[in-house]
């Protein structure tokens, strides 16, 4: 069985398009849309009270009949218990979990033995055998191209992908710079079992990102992201704005972790967003921004990547 077949069985999908999780705009509508595409829609904890990502996880419960997960990204909140425990309150009603953002290796039993198949983000190959290890079921590689927090090695997706799936047998999938069907050729080419999309399900009808972010994305060439939090020794892809040309600017004068806080909180990215406001905050984007030209249904999103991508491997040229 090839390592796609293993990763559809095990998410009950039909195309290997998994949406990453999203803090803000994972919510319950655009997972559900997602799956109901016949991908795999998750439902993102970060930038979520308690309350809200339950009702986030019903609302797709009650949109769609197909499979779903929920992200947890263990280092955002300060304590990830409660968040567990709500997830084994729902587990019959989820797929998988994925976890990212800090060490996986006490959660993972605790999910699989209520069932639920564990996927664990790495961004090198060392992670990504330390995550097989400990029992991960998928892993999800992210490149530094990707949206949001990245991996401090800022290893490139066409880099990392061949060295995960050369260092790990369970199926593997390419996240980072994937925004359309030659990306997804091009991840299964270099061994992943499939893709997992952050900015291109950003810009769609169902996304709760506010018009201006999705418009911001739109306009937004390859080279319109930057790194923010690099001083504090993070790396953090957003949207160029003056709003982040001000956070860098601060950032040379090397602040300490409590003085950069302020700018670059979690309420900042919800201001940038989903309220849209890109002069008082901001948002994620990854760099295949720059490939990204209209504001589909998700459904459009993953039936033309999926047209696209068997084209594409059809029509690869011999030589
Ligand atoms: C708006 C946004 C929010 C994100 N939030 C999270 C998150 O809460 N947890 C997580 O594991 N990854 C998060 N990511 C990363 C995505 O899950 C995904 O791996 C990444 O976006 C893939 O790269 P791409 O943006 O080039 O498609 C986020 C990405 C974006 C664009």
């Amino acid at each position: 069985m090839s390592t796609t077949e293993k990763l559809l069985n095990l998410l009950g999908i039909e195309v290997p398009i998994v949406e990453g999780g999203m803090a803000y705009i994972g919510d319950g509508r655009l997972a559900a849309a997602v799956s109901q595409a016949g991908a795999f829609g998750q439902v993102g904890s970060a930038g979520r009270s308690l309350a809200d990502f339950e009702k986030q996880i019903q609302i797709a419960i009650e949109s769609t009949n197909r499979p779903f997960g929920v992200n947890l990204p263990i280092g955002e909140h300060s304590d990830p218990r409660e968040r567990v425990e709500l997830i084994l309150k729902y587990k019959d009603h989820l797929r998988a979990v994925s976890i990212s953002a800090g060490n996986p290796r006490p959660f993972i039993p605790v999910f699989q033995e209520a069932g639920l198949p564990v996927m664990v983000v790495v961004s090198t190959a060392m992670h990504a055998a330390k995550a097989e290890q400990s029992g991960a079921d998928i892993l999800i590689a992210e490149g530094t191209e990707a949206g949001g927090h990245n991996g401090p090695a800022e290893l490139t997706t066409f880099a990392l992908i061949p060295q995960v799936t050369r260092a790990v047998r369970v199926p593997v999938l390419a996240a980072g710079g994937v925004a359309d069907g030659r990306g997804l050729a091009a991840a299964l080419a270099l061994g992943a079992a499939g893709v997992q999309l952050g900015t291109r399900l950003v810009a769609t009808v169902e996304s709760p990102a506010h018009d201006a972010y999705k418009q911001a994305i739109l306009q937004a060439k390859g080279e319109d992201t930057a790194m923010i939090e690099r001083s504090i020794g993070r790396v953090t892809r957003v949207l160029k704005s003056p709003y982040v040309s001000e956070v860098l600017e601060f950032e040379r004068t090397q602040p300490s972790v409590d003085e950069l806080y302020p700018y670059i909180k979690g309420e900042k990215n919800r201001v940038g967003a989903v309220e849209g406001d890109l002069a008082h905050g901001f948002a994620y984007s990854g760099q295949g921004c720059g490939l990204i030209e209209s504001i589909p249904p998700v459904d459009d999103v993953i039936r033309l990547m999926v047209e696209e991508a068997r084209a594409v491997m059809r029509n690869l040229p011999a030589f």
